[in-house]
């Protein structure tokens, strides 16, 4: 029976071993978690500053500063901060704190404090901060969004500082439900450059916000970098000189249409898409953002592009989509001058116009004048206008200038006659026989045939000649006079 006992003892003991292997092996499983050190994350800096590393919200920092010190300490350094759950809710545990500052942590979402007696902090500060790391900017670093969400439980703040992080969102309308920020800070780092930004420049005016001239735009790109994105964008320009730009352009936007500052092209000018289509324009606005580059006036009613010529903001464009509207002549002394004025290349569209007519000779010297200095062409579209076929002033030059420019003419196979023509209706102009319609045809009889009817009207004198010579000797035996005159040998 004692066997048994001992039997079941060692079954025992076995299985006690085997549970101790097994929670020997947990902690291999958790090392992962922080170490604490004898002397803690937090270590005191001076009786009211205490700096902590690798926290993950305020109660975790309270329960590790001394009882004794909570009640003095006012400002909190939290270095490595982890995501986690902050709330105002845990300062009744460190009543004089009014100074937090993150360094190099991910800032997490402050919730609403749900304790009536919650006291509030006044300065917050974020340096090297991030929240998203789904989202790289060029430099691939991690962006900061500062939502109404995430700043949600921070209300009554009286200052925000936010040094060297990426912010892309930034709205502060729930920090201001108690009262408003005095003072926005934002050195180094880098902003989303678009115009839900521009408060900032008002903020700036009315001296609440501080903006560093080495804060920079950058580009959200959630992996490489396109061409365009780096080449053509605000990436790596100024803030402050981009919201210049973005603020003026929205100043001079009219009121129809829609504009956009894309980036830069060139290292000082700005590129603006103005965008007006479908709005009834009868004529082309006088005010447009100075330095424009690409206008889109598609589908309205405009007649006369003149504007386009004289008007300095337009002067920088390099495309300019005027098709679908009633334009129906182009002077072209102003539009020499303004292609020969810009450093640009330039698209023109006026496809489905009511053009009859183009100002080929001075489209031809651009041409020409190009060709010799290796300049810039201009670019047409010419499809769906009524053009004149049956003007043999303009049909050949018209159509030779198609011909030997279509590579500046994308849609030269769809310039057609229009069904009213007389001569060529609906007719592609490429293939028209021009020459049948408008050269001013043989004259009736050449040179040639001229000498060929004398001569032949000259044999025939002669002969009609010879034969009444030839009928006087038989009938009178008289010998034509010549002979009688000839002497005889
Ligand atoms: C954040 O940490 C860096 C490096 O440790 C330090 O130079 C900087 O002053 C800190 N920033 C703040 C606001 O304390
Ligand atoms: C990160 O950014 C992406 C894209 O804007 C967004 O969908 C996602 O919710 C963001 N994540 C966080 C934690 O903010
Ligand atoms: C901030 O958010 C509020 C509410 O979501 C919105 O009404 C307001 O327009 C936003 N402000 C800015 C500057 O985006
Ligand atoms: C703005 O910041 C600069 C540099 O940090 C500082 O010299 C200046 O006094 C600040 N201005 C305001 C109004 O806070
Ligand atoms: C930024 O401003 C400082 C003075 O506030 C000036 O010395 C510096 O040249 C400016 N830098 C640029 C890039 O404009
Ligand atoms: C900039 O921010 C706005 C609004 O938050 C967003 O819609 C836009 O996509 C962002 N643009 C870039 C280039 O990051
Ligand atoms: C252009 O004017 C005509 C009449 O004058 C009108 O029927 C048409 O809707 C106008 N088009 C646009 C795009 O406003
Ligand atoms: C014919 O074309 C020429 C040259 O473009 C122009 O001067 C003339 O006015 C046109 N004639 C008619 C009747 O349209």
């Amino acid at each position: 029976m004692w066997q048994l006992r001992l039997l079941g003892k060692l079954i025992l003991v076995l299985l006690g071993a085997s549970t101790w292997a097994l929670t020997l092996s947990i902690p291999e499983e958790n090392s992962i978690q922080p170490t604490h050190s004898s002397s803690g994350p937090c270590h005191v800096v001076e009786p009211t500053e205490i700096v902590c590393r690798g926290m993950q919200s305020l109660e975790e920092v309270s329960s590790n500063i001394p009882e004794e010190l909570r009640a003095q300490v006012t400002k909190l350094t939290l270095e490595n901060a982890v995501q986690g759950v902050w709330t105002r809710d845990d300062l009744v545990k460190l009543p004089s704190l009014h100074t937090v500052v993150f360094n190099h942590s991910y800032f997490s979402e402050w919730e609403l404090p749900t304790r009536p007696d919650a006291p509030s902090l006044s300065r917050l500060i974020l340096e090297d901060c991030w929240n998203n790391d789904t989202l790289k900017t060029s430099k691939m670093r991690s962006t900061l969004s500062l939502t109404t969400e995430t700043l949600a439980g921070l209300g009554g703040l009286e200052e925000f500082h936010i040094i060297d992080c990426y912010v892309l969102d930034l709205n502060l309308s729930t920090i201001e439900t108690v009262k408003p920020l005095q003072l926005l800070n934002i050195v180094g780092g880098g902003l989303n450059c678009t115009k839900d930004k521009l408060w900032m420049l008002e903020w700036m005016d009315e001296g609440r916000a501080n903006i560093t001239n080495t804060t920079k735009c950058f580009v959200v790109s959630s992996g490489e970098m396109t061409l365009f994105s780096t080449r053509y964008s605000f990436n790596d320009h100024q803030f402050l000189l981009c919201m210049k730009y973005v603020k003026e352009t929205e100043r001079d936007c009219p009121s129809q249409c829609q504009c956009n500052v894309q980036g830069f092209k060139e290292s000082q000018y700005p590129i603006i898409h103005l965008l007006c289509e479908r709005v009834g324009l009868t004529q082309l606005p006088e005010v447009i953002p100075r330095c424009t580059t690409r206008m889109q006036f598609g589908w309205n009613n405009i007649t006369d592009i003149n504007t386009l010529f004289t008007n300095k903001n337009y002067r920088r464009m390099d495309s300019i989509l005027l098709n679908n509207n009633q334009i129906s002549y182009i002077n072209g002394d102003l539009f020499y001058n303004y292609i020969k004025g810009r450093p640009l290349d330039v698209y023109i569209n006026l496809a489905n116009n009511k053009l009859t007519t183009l100002p080929i000779k001075e489209i031809n010297r651009i041409y020409d004048e190009a060709r010799k200095t290796s300049q810039f062409y201009p670019t047409f579209n010419l499809a769906d206008n009524p053009w004149n076929c049956d003007n043999c002033s303009f049909l050949p030059e018209f159509q030779k200038l198609v011909y030997y420019q279509s590579t500046m003419i994308p849609d030269y196979h769809d310039i057609r006659c229009p069904s009213d023509s007389e001569h060529h209706p609906k007719e592609r102009l490429i293939l028209i026989d021009v020459e049948s319609q408008c050269s001013p045809g043989p004259p009736l009889l050449s040179l040639i045939d001229i000498l060929n009817i004398t001569l032949a009207l000259l044999l025939l004198l002669l002969i009609i000649n010879f034969l009444h010579n030839f009928y006087q000797y038989r009938r009178h035996g008289k010998l034509p006079w010549i002979i009688i005159r000839m002497p005889f040998c």
